[in-house]
């Protein structure tokens, strides 16, 4: 959802900003611009398109400094043109803002700007930003800046400079990640920490209603209201490297290719020397273990899938119920809650907007809020009662492919907490389990390299126009995420269903030319797929199946198998969805897609 970035220092600032910009195009790339301080007013350059464009416009121009801002754009309001590229300028191009977030009352904040006589020149919300800095300026670009988000609804993290003062940028934040790069008589300035990594590792993590003065000689870094914030530095433990392609095609490739180790760092912390389960930010204990009323998991997209995969591992070895809700439906659904119930909320980035808004709904009723994340001083971590973090690495692929699996893991572990509290599981049956959870990295890592034909699977499928993904069980998450991960990198209609509600309407979707995707694992409902995947055969479709080693029977009704090592039944999701990330991955390339950065998506969703 865009991505900003800043620098003071004593280097040219372009080529550094061009590189952070470049580690942030995973939250916007409908276009992208700097502004660099220049010969009487604020330099621009911006174009429209991905990062390239901007590349190419720069090189044929000398713009250099060594202060500038820039922004990756995922255009929210106005379309993605040149004029609506950020930074955008106050009415004597000195003030230069680039902000992510929305600014909710920008109509009657523009509508009383322009009646006041400032000239607008985009269709954006942001660019009323710098039109009322321009109105607080008289010298002091933080006091400015220190009035004018006064006005501001909304949400924002925003970087200003000034033609007046080369050596000084002003930075803001509410409801929007900033966080800012310590080096050696220099600063940086962005919305992730990956896009400071090739030159620092310290990090001060900005929170909300915080804002900073930053200068090459040093920060200072205060409250909206002025009063001194001193913050301890966060050490990034990622290397340079975890942030960088690493020799494969694409981040998405990449990441899935690091899937055993995601998990593996993953459950690192969660398993004592004494096969102690240990969730050392969780206030849940015994005794509201034994209290718990339901959980209710909230989450968005892929994060929701883990949500489904988490229900059934809590309901099987816990014994308490459990709800699943996609956020954006969750936070106005008037939900039913108290002081007994868990929620836990799944996100990546620890920074979707839906997500967070749910997390204050549940809050506002009594619940208990967990938080599941992968990004440590995201939002979440500070609205949450309590966090599970994922230690999957920067994912930068939009496309969720390592957190779901770390997701998936963290939920399974949780979900033997909840058992081993409440005493539902006996302590042979908790280590038999956890021992099998253990095994996940390495079972992943097998599959990885047993998938030499999923890439002529993919070639050969890559230019039908729909797709029908189906599961029953553990299975039926499976084929959500599925299907979303086909739709979301190759453009190719999929729908992922129940196998056994097909009969009550998809069925009827159904001939030679739709390819139906079933999984079909070693389960209690193997035998009844495998009748849903004659259905299927029967009406002309051919079927691409999902089994565990050794079925024969799927050789004898599949036209394609991909198979999967075996284990219980609940672990054989995080399993069965890595032959169908590589599918969607070698159907997106076929089709010569850009796997990394899908149209009109963005990695971190801060809109709602
Ligand atoms: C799909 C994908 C999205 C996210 C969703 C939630 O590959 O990445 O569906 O899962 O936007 O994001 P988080 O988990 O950051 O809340």
């Amino acid at each position: 959802m865009c991505g900003i970035v800043g620098y003071v220092g004593n280097k040219n600032s372009v080529p550094i900003l061009l590189d952070g910009l470049k580690k942030l195009e995973y939250r916007g790339y409908d276009s992208a611009g700097l502004a660099v301080p220049g010969n009487g007013m604020v330099e621009i350059v911006k174009e429209v398109g991905n990062l390239s464009h901007l590349e190419d416009a720069v090189s044929n121009n000398r713009i250099n400094g060594n202060l500038g801002i820039g922004h990756t754009r995922w255009a929210t309001h106005g379309r993605p043109t040149q004029a609506n590229a950020h930074p955008h300028n106050d009415c004597k191009n000195k003030i230069s803002v680039v902000h992510n977030g929305i600014i909710e009352n920008f109509i009657e904040l523009k509508e009383a700007l322009i009646g006041r006589g400032h000239t607008f020149h985009s269709e954006t919300d942001t660019e009323v930003i710098p039109h009322l800095i321009e109105e607080c300026y008289d010298g002091d670009l933080f006091e400015a800046v220190q009035s004018a988000i006064k006005d501001l609804e909304g949400s924002f993290a925003i970087a200003v400079i000034c033609q007046d003062n080369p050596d000084l940028i002003v930075v803001a934040r509410k409801d929007s990640p900033l966080i800012i790069g310590i080096g050696d008589r220099e600063y940086f300035v962005a919305s992730d920490i990956p896009a400071v990594l090739n030159y620092t590792k310290d990090i001060f993590i900005l929170q909300d209603c915080e804002m900073a003065k930053i200068t090459s000689k040093g920060i200072s870094i205060t409250t909206f209201e002025g009063e001194e914030v001193n913050k301890d530095i966060f050490k990034v433990k990622w290397d340079d490297e975890a942030a960088e392609k690493g020799g494969y095609e694409d981040f998405m490739l990449k990441e899935i290719y690091e899937q055993p180790k995601a998990i593996r760092e993953t459950l690192r912390d969660k398993f004592g020397k004494d096969g102690e389960i240990i969730f050392e930010e969780v206030p849940f204990g015994k005794e509201k273990a034994c209290e718990l009323n339901k959980v209710v998991i909230i989450a968005c997209g892929t994060s929701y899938h883990a949500g489904l995969v988490g229900k059934q591992a809590i309901e099987q070895w816990a014994k308490v119920p459990v709800e699943v809700d996609i956020s954006s439906e969750f936070r106005y659904s008037n939900p039913i809650l108290n002081e007994n119930d868990l929620v836990i909320t799944i996100t990546q980035s620890g920074e979707t907007a839906d997500t967070l808004a749910g997390v204050r709904e549940a809050k506002n009723r009594g619940a208990t809020v967990i938080g599941v994340t992968n990004v440590l001083g995201s939002t979440i971590t500070r609205e949450a009662d309590g966090m599970i973090y994922t230690h999957a690495g920067p994912e930068i692929g939009v496309a969720a492919t390592k957190t779901l699996v770390s997701q998936m893991a963290v939920l399974y572990v949780f979900a033997l907490y909840l058992a081993k509290c409440r005493g539902t599981l006996s302590d042979e049956e908790i280590a038999a389990i956890a021992c099998d959870i253990q095994k996940l990295p390495d079972q992943v890592e097998e599959i990885l390299s047993a998938n030499g034909k999923i890439k002529d699977v993919a070639n050969k499928y890559a230019n039908c126009a729909d797709f029908l993904y189906l599961g029953r069980g553990i299975g039926l998450p499976v084929a959500l995420e599925g299907a979303l991960k086909l739709k979301e990198i190759s453009y190719i209609h999929a729908e992922g269903y129940a196998a056994g509600e097909m009969k009550h309407g998809p069925i009827a979707l159904l001939d030679e030319g739709v390819p139906v995707v079933a999984i079909a694992t070693k389960s209690k409902v193997h035998e009844k797929i495998l009748g849903n995947i004659q259905e299927v055969r029967a009406r002309g479709a051919d079927v691409i199946a999902v089994s565990t080693f050794g079925d024969k029977e799927i050789e004898k009704v599949a036209d394609h198998t991909f198979y999967v090592t075996e284990t219980m039944e609940t672990l054989s999701a995080i399993l069965a969805v890595i032959p169908l990330q590589l599918l969607a991955y070698y159907m997106a390339k076929a089709r010569g897609c850009n796997v990394d950065q899908p149209r009109n998506l963005a990695k971190s969703v801060t809109v709602e």
